[in-house]
Protein backbone atom coordinates (compact mmCIF):
# COMPACT_ATOMS: atom_id res chain seq x y z
CA UNK A 1 0.00 0.00 0.00
CA UNK A 2 2.65 2.40 0.95
CA UNK A 3 4.76 1.26 -2.24
CA UNK A 4 1.32 2.16 -4.36
CA UNK A 5 1.30 5.60 -2.80
CA UNK A 6 5.04 6.16 -3.20
CA UNK A 7 4.71 5.49 -6.88
CA UNK A 8 1.82 7.32 -7.88
CA UNK A 9 3.99 10.30 -6.03
CA UNK A 10 7.20 9.68 -8.17
CA UNK A 11 5.48 11.25 -11.77
CA UNK A 12 5.16 14.52 -9.79
CA UNK A 13 8.82 14.58 -8.12
CA UNK A 14 10.87 16.96 -9.76
CA UNK A 15 13.34 15.25 -12.19
CA UNK A 16 16.53 15.83 -10.40
CA UNK A 17 15.12 13.66 -7.14
CA UNK A 18 14.07 11.17 -9.20
CA UNK A 19 16.84 10.50 -11.22
CA UNK A 20 18.82 10.15 -7.93
CA UNK A 21 16.25 7.09 -7.44
CA UNK A 22 16.55 6.07 -10.76
CA UNK A 23 20.47 5.98 -11.74
CA UNK A 24 21.14 2.78 -10.60
CA UNK A 25 18.82 1.18 -12.85
CA UNK A 26 19.83 3.18 -15.95
CA UNK A 27 23.10 3.96 -17.42
CA UNK A 28 22.70 7.70 -18.31
CA UNK A 29 21.38 10.01 -21.24
CA UNK A 30 24.18 9.32 -23.73
CA UNK A 31 25.79 6.65 -25.81
CA UNK A 32 28.74 7.92 -23.97
CA UNK A 33 27.56 7.07 -20.62
CA UNK A 34 26.12 3.66 -21.64
CA UNK A 35 29.65 2.54 -22.94
CA UNK A 36 31.50 3.85 -20.05
CA UNK A 37 29.32 1.54 -18.00
CA UNK A 38 29.49 -1.13 -20.57
CA UNK A 39 33.08 -1.36 -20.80
CA UNK A 40 33.06 -1.49 -16.78
CA UNK A 41 30.74 -4.64 -17.02
CA UNK A 42 33.25 -6.08 -19.82
CA UNK A 43 35.59 -5.60 -17.44
CA UNK A 44 33.86 -7.71 -15.06
CA UNK A 45 33.34 -10.24 -16.83
CA UNK A 46 29.65 -9.54 -18.54
CA UNK A 47 28.35 -9.04 -21.70
CA UNK A 48 25.72 -6.39 -21.68
CA UNK A 49 22.32 -6.02 -23.95
CA UNK A 50 21.78 -1.60 -24.60
CA UNK A 51 18.15 -0.78 -24.76
CA UNK A 52 17.59 2.96 -25.60
CA UNK A 53 14.54 4.05 -23.99
CA UNK A 54 11.36 4.99 -25.42
CA UNK A 55 8.33 2.93 -26.41
CA UNK A 56 4.29 3.37 -27.24
CA UNK A 57 5.00 6.53 -30.14
CA UNK A 58 2.28 8.55 -31.02
CA UNK A 59 3.45 9.40 -34.73
CA UNK A 60 5.76 8.05 -37.28
CA UNK A 61 8.01 10.73 -37.66
CA UNK A 62 8.67 9.97 -33.91
CA UNK A 63 9.55 6.75 -34.52
CA UNK A 64 11.73 7.60 -37.57
CA UNK A 65 13.82 9.76 -35.11
CA UNK A 66 13.99 6.53 -32.61
CA UNK A 67 14.82 4.74 -35.86
CA UNK A 68 18.11 6.98 -36.70
CA UNK A 69 19.27 7.22 -33.52
CA UNK A 70 19.34 3.63 -33.22
CA UNK A 71 21.61 3.44 -35.95
CA UNK A 72 23.99 6.07 -34.75
CA UNK A 73 24.33 3.86 -31.52
CA UNK A 74 24.91 0.93 -32.86
CA UNK A 75 27.58 2.78 -35.07
CA UNK A 76 29.43 4.55 -31.76
CA UNK A 77 29.08 1.07 -29.89
CA UNK A 78 30.99 -0.75 -32.55
CA UNK A 79 33.67 2.01 -33.17
CA UNK A 80 34.07 1.53 -29.02
CA UNK A 81 34.71 -2.12 -29.27
CA UNK A 82 32.48 -2.67 -26.52
CA UNK A 83 31.25 -6.69 -25.93
CA UNK A 84 27.71 -5.86 -26.42
CA UNK A 85 24.19 -6.54 -28.66
CA UNK A 86 21.00 -4.22 -28.91
CA UNK A 87 17.53 -4.68 -27.42
CA UNK A 88 14.51 -2.88 -28.66
CA UNK A 89 10.80 -1.85 -28.57
CA UNK A 90 8.78 -2.36 -31.28
CA UNK A 91 6.21 0.48 -30.04
CA UNK A 92 9.42 3.13 -30.01
CA UNK A 93 9.29 1.84 -34.12
CA UNK A 94 5.49 2.46 -34.55
CA UNK A 95 4.39 -1.10 -33.79
CA UNK A 96 1.06 0.07 -32.80
CA UNK A 97 0.29 2.53 -34.99
CA UNK A 98 1.23 1.09 -38.45
CA UNK A 99 3.02 -2.62 -38.45
CA UNK A 100 4.59 -2.31 -41.72
CA UNK A 101 6.02 0.71 -41.40
CA UNK A 102 7.39 -0.66 -38.07
CA UNK A 103 9.00 -3.13 -39.70
CA UNK A 104 10.96 -1.19 -42.30
CA UNK A 105 12.02 0.81 -39.43
CA UNK A 106 13.33 -2.20 -37.87
CA UNK A 107 14.99 -3.98 -40.38
CA UNK A 108 16.86 -1.13 -41.30
CA UNK A 109 18.51 -1.30 -37.50
CA UNK A 110 18.67 -5.49 -37.81
CA UNK A 111 20.63 -4.72 -41.12
CA UNK A 112 23.26 -2.38 -39.33
CA UNK A 113 23.75 -4.79 -36.59
CA UNK A 114 24.17 -7.28 -39.56
CA UNK A 115 26.96 -5.18 -41.19
CA UNK A 116 28.84 -5.16 -37.55
CA UNK A 117 28.25 -9.43 -37.37
CA UNK A 118 25.93 -8.30 -34.42
CA UNK A 119 22.23 -9.32 -32.94
CA UNK A 120 19.14 -7.75 -32.47
CA UNK A 121 16.62 -8.93 -29.37
CA UNK A 122 12.90 -7.74 -29.88
CA UNK A 123 11.64 -7.28 -26.44
CA UNK A 124 8.08 -8.33 -25.75
CA UNK A 125 5.93 -5.29 -24.69
CA UNK A 126 2.00 -5.93 -23.51
CA UNK A 127 0.04 -8.19 -24.62
CA UNK A 128 -1.99 -5.97 -27.35
CA UNK A 129 1.72 -6.28 -28.96
CA UNK A 130 2.55 -10.00 -28.53
CA UNK A 131 0.71 -11.51 -31.72
CA UNK A 132 2.65 -8.48 -34.04
CA UNK A 133 6.11 -9.09 -32.29
CA UNK A 134 5.92 -12.59 -33.18
CA UNK A 135 5.43 -12.13 -37.00
CA UNK A 136 7.71 -8.86 -36.99
CA UNK A 137 9.99 -11.65 -35.33
CA UNK A 138 9.46 -14.27 -38.31
CA UNK A 139 9.85 -11.69 -41.15
CA UNK A 140 12.65 -10.51 -40.09
CA UNK A 141 14.69 -13.96 -39.41
CA UNK A 142 14.07 -15.56 -42.77
CA UNK A 143 16.37 -12.50 -44.38
CA UNK A 144 18.74 -12.32 -41.26
CA UNK A 145 18.56 -15.97 -39.43
CA UNK A 146 21.80 -14.89 -37.19
CA UNK A 147 20.90 -11.91 -35.96
CA UNK A 148 17.76 -11.34 -34.63
CA UNK A 149 16.26 -12.95 -31.15
CA UNK A 150 13.06 -12.67 -29.40
CA UNK A 151 11.83 -12.47 -25.71
CA UNK A 152 8.88 -14.55 -24.45
CA UNK A 153 7.26 -14.01 -20.59
CA UNK A 154 6.44 -17.02 -18.98
CA UNK A 155 3.26 -15.37 -17.16
CA UNK A 156 1.58 -15.70 -20.34
CA UNK A 157 -0.52 -18.80 -21.20
CA UNK A 158 -0.33 -18.42 -24.82
CA UNK A 159 3.40 -18.77 -24.94
CA UNK A 160 4.31 -22.60 -24.74
CA UNK A 161 1.70 -22.57 -28.28
CA UNK A 162 3.65 -19.65 -29.39
CA UNK A 163 7.02 -21.17 -29.23
CA UNK A 164 6.10 -24.59 -30.90
CA UNK A 165 4.87 -22.83 -33.68
CA UNK A 166 7.99 -21.07 -34.33
CA UNK A 167 9.57 -24.39 -34.02
CA UNK A 168 9.50 -25.09 -38.35
CA UNK A 169 12.82 -22.66 -38.17
CA UNK A 170 13.92 -24.85 -36.10
CA UNK A 171 13.35 -27.51 -38.26
CA UNK A 172 14.16 -25.99 -41.46
CA UNK A 173 18.14 -25.76 -39.90
CA UNK A 174 17.64 -22.59 -38.39
CA UNK A 175 19.13 -21.30 -34.87
CA UNK A 176 16.38 -19.83 -32.41
CA UNK A 177 17.55 -17.80 -29.91
CA UNK A 178 14.72 -16.62 -27.11
CA UNK A 179 14.92 -14.76 -24.04
CA UNK A 180 12.46 -16.14 -21.45
CA UNK A 181 11.81 -13.50 -18.86
CA UNK A 182 8.56 -13.61 -16.30
CA UNK A 183 7.35 -10.32 -17.71
CA UNK A 184 6.54 -6.99 -16.28
CA UNK A 185 3.13 -6.21 -18.20
CA UNK A 186 -0.55 -5.91 -15.54
CA UNK A 187 -2.15 -8.62 -17.68
CA UNK A 188 -5.84 -9.85 -16.98
CA UNK A 189 -6.53 -13.20 -15.84
CA UNK A 190 -8.22 -14.74 -18.77
CA UNK A 191 -4.48 -14.72 -20.35
CA UNK A 192 -2.08 -14.53 -17.43
CA UNK A 193 -0.66 -16.64 -14.72
CA UNK A 194 -0.91 -13.85 -11.73
CA UNK A 195 0.68 -16.42 -8.59
CA UNK A 196 4.13 -16.57 -8.45
CA UNK A 197 4.01 -20.56 -8.20
CA UNK A 198 2.19 -20.59 -11.67
CA UNK A 199 4.23 -18.13 -13.80
CA UNK A 200 7.61 -20.63 -12.31
CA UNK A 201 6.28 -23.19 -13.01
CA UNK A 202 5.71 -22.00 -16.77
CA UNK A 203 9.26 -20.43 -16.80
CA UNK A 204 10.48 -23.67 -15.99
CA UNK A 205 8.50 -25.76 -18.62
CA UNK A 206 9.36 -23.66 -20.71
CA UNK A 207 13.02 -23.67 -20.61
CA UNK A 208 13.17 -26.89 -20.10
CA UNK A 209 11.56 -27.09 -23.73
CA UNK A 210 14.14 -24.94 -25.36
CA UNK A 211 16.80 -26.75 -23.63
CA UNK A 212 15.42 -30.53 -24.79
CA UNK A 213 14.85 -28.94 -28.33
CA UNK A 214 18.51 -27.14 -28.78
CA UNK A 215 17.25 -23.27 -28.47
CA UNK A 216 19.77 -21.00 -27.55
CA UNK A 217 18.14 -19.92 -24.22
CA UNK A 218 18.61 -16.56 -22.46
CA UNK A 219 17.60 -17.09 -19.04
CA UNK A 220 16.36 -13.84 -18.22
CA UNK A 221 16.01 -13.86 -13.96
CA UNK A 222 17.09 -12.59 -10.77
CA UNK A 223 14.54 -15.43 -8.67
CA UNK A 224 17.38 -17.65 -7.16
CA UNK A 225 14.98 -20.76 -7.04
CA UNK A 226 14.42 -20.33 -10.79
CA UNK A 227 18.25 -19.84 -11.86
CA UNK A 228 19.00 -22.66 -9.26
CA UNK A 229 16.48 -24.60 -11.57
CA UNK A 230 18.24 -23.69 -14.41
CA UNK A 231 21.48 -24.72 -13.53
CA UNK A 232 20.37 -28.38 -12.63
CA UNK A 233 18.38 -28.57 -16.25
CA UNK A 234 21.57 -27.36 -17.38
CA UNK A 235 23.33 -30.45 -15.58
CA UNK A 236 20.61 -32.64 -16.26
CA UNK A 237 20.81 -32.06 -20.29
CA UNK A 238 24.59 -31.40 -20.46
CA UNK A 239 23.70 -27.94 -22.43
CA UNK A 240 26.98 -26.30 -23.61
CA UNK A 241 28.26 -22.91 -22.72
CA UNK A 242 27.60 -21.51 -25.98
CA UNK A 243 23.96 -22.92 -25.92
CA UNK A 244 22.69 -20.71 -23.21
CA UNK A 245 23.33 -17.15 -21.07
CA UNK A 246 21.40 -15.76 -17.97
CA UNK A 247 20.55 -12.14 -18.44
CA UNK A 248 19.71 -9.26 -15.54
CA UNK A 249 18.42 -5.89 -15.34
CA UNK A 250 21.96 -3.18 -15.03
CA UNK A 251 21.45 -2.67 -11.02
CA UNK A 252 19.88 -5.74 -9.95
CA UNK A 253 20.87 -8.18 -7.62
CA UNK A 254 24.58 -7.57 -8.69
CA UNK A 255 25.88 -9.90 -6.10
CA UNK A 256 24.23 -12.83 -7.50
CA UNK A 257 25.27 -12.12 -11.14
CA UNK A 258 28.85 -11.95 -10.15
CA UNK A 259 28.67 -14.89 -8.09
CA UNK A 260 27.43 -16.59 -11.68
CA UNK A 261 30.36 -14.91 -13.49
CA UNK A 262 32.72 -16.39 -10.76
CA UNK A 263 31.21 -19.88 -11.26
CA UNK A 264 31.68 -19.50 -15.11
CA UNK A 265 27.91 -18.64 -16.50
CA UNK A 266 27.93 -16.52 -19.74
CA UNK A 267 26.32 -12.94 -18.17
CA UNK A 268 24.55 -10.24 -20.65
CA UNK A 269 23.37 -6.96 -18.33
CA UNK A 270 20.34 -5.56 -20.00
CA UNK A 271 21.59 -1.35 -19.70
CA UNK A 272 19.01 0.97 -20.40
CA UNK A 273 19.69 4.32 -21.34
CA UNK A 274 18.73 7.56 -22.91
CA UNK A 275 16.93 10.81 -22.74
CA UNK A 276 13.47 9.27 -21.78
CA UNK A 277 14.45 7.98 -18.38
CA UNK A 278 12.00 10.15 -16.74
CA UNK A 279 8.54 8.00 -18.22
CA UNK A 280 10.27 4.82 -18.40
CA UNK A 281 11.03 5.09 -14.57
CA UNK A 282 7.88 6.57 -13.17
CA UNK A 283 5.94 4.11 -15.81
CA UNK A 284 7.58 1.04 -14.49
CA UNK A 285 7.25 2.17 -10.67
CA UNK A 286 2.99 2.59 -11.20
CA UNK A 287 3.15 -0.82 -12.76
CA UNK A 288 5.58 -2.46 -10.32
CA UNK A 289 5.06 -0.48 -7.48
CA UNK A 290 7.20 -3.35 -5.39
CA UNK A 291 10.16 -1.91 -7.16
CA UNK A 292 9.60 1.42 -4.94
CA UNK A 293 11.12 -1.18 -1.87
CA UNK A 294 14.11 -2.26 -3.71
CA UNK A 295 14.66 1.33 -5.12
CA UNK A 296 14.34 3.02 -1.88
CA UNK A 297 16.57 0.39 -0.09
CA UNK A 298 19.43 1.06 -2.70
CA UNK A 299 19.50 4.36 -1.83
CA UNK A 300 20.92 3.57 1.87
CA UNK A 301 22.55 0.04 1.04
CA UNK A 302 25.64 0.12 -1.24
CA UNK A 303 25.85 -2.88 -3.34
P1 LIG B 1 11.08 -11.65 -9.27
O1 LIG B 1 10.24 -10.49 -9.68
O2 LIG B 1 10.41 -12.73 -8.46
O3 LIG B 1 12.34 -11.11 -8.55
C1 LIG B 1 13.26 -11.98 -7.91
C2 LIG B 1 14.15 -11.13 -7.03
O4 LIG B 1 14.94 -10.27 -7.83
C3 LIG B 1 13.38 -10.19 -6.11
O5 LIG B 1 13.02 -10.83 -4.91
C4 LIG B 1 14.37 -9.07 -5.93
O6 LIG B 1 15.32 -9.43 -4.95
C5 LIG B 1 15.07 -8.98 -7.26
N1 LIG B 1 14.45 -7.99 -8.15
C6 LIG B 1 13.65 -8.23 -9.21
N2 LIG B 1 13.35 -7.07 -9.86
C7 LIG B 1 13.98 -6.08 -9.18
C8 LIG B 1 14.09 -4.67 -9.32
N3 LIG B 1 13.51 -4.03 -10.34
N4 LIG B 1 14.84 -3.97 -8.42
C9 LIG B 1 15.49 -4.60 -7.45
N5 LIG B 1 15.42 -5.94 -7.24
C10 LIG B 1 14.69 -6.67 -8.08
N6 LIG B 1 9.79 -8.27 -19.20
C11 LIG B 1 8.95 -8.20 -20.27
O7 LIG B 1 7.73 -8.21 -20.10
N7 LIG B 1 9.48 -8.11 -21.54
C12 LIG B 1 10.81 -8.12 -21.78
O8 LIG B 1 11.22 -8.05 -22.93
C13 LIG B 1 11.68 -8.21 -20.67
N8 LIG B 1 13.04 -8.22 -20.83
C14 LIG B 1 13.85 -8.47 -19.75
C15 LIG B 1 15.23 -8.60 -19.93
C16 LIG B 1 16.03 -8.94 -18.85
C17 LIG B 1 17.50 -9.13 -19.07
C18 LIG B 1 15.46 -9.14 -17.57
C19 LIG B 1 16.31 -9.57 -16.41
C20 LIG B 1 14.12 -8.95 -17.38
C21 LIG B 1 13.30 -8.59 -18.45
N9 LIG B 1 11.94 -8.39 -18.27
C22 LIG B 1 11.13 -8.27 -19.38
C23 LIG B 1 11.40 -8.22 -16.90
C24 LIG B 1 10.93 -9.54 -16.31
O9 LIG B 1 9.78 -9.95 -17.00
C25 LIG B 1 10.60 -9.42 -14.81
O10 LIG B 1 9.60 -8.49 -14.63
C26 LIG B 1 11.79 -9.01 -13.96
O11 LIG B 1 12.96 -9.63 -14.37
C27 LIG B 1 11.58 -9.44 -12.50
O12 LIG B 1 11.36 -10.81 -12.44
P2 LIG B 1 12.41 -11.88 -11.82
O13 LIG B 1 12.43 -13.05 -12.74
O14 LIG B 1 13.70 -11.25 -11.55
O15 LIG B 1 11.69 -12.41 -10.52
Amino acid sequence: MINKIIASALPYMPEKLLWIFSKKYIAGKSIFDVIKVTKKLNDEGSLVTLDLLGEYVNTLDEAEVYKNNYAEIIKQAEIASIKANYSLKPTMFGLLLNPEICYQNVREIVKIANSYNNFIRIDMEGSECTHEEIILFTKLKKEFPDNVGLVFQAYLKRTYNDILNLMDFKNRHSDLNFRICKGIYIEPETIAYKKKIDINRNFEYILNYLFRNDIYAAIATHDKRLINSAIAMIEKYNVPLNRYEFQMLYGVSPELRRMLVKNGYKMRVYVPFGDNWFNYSTRRLKENPSIVYHIIKSLFVKN
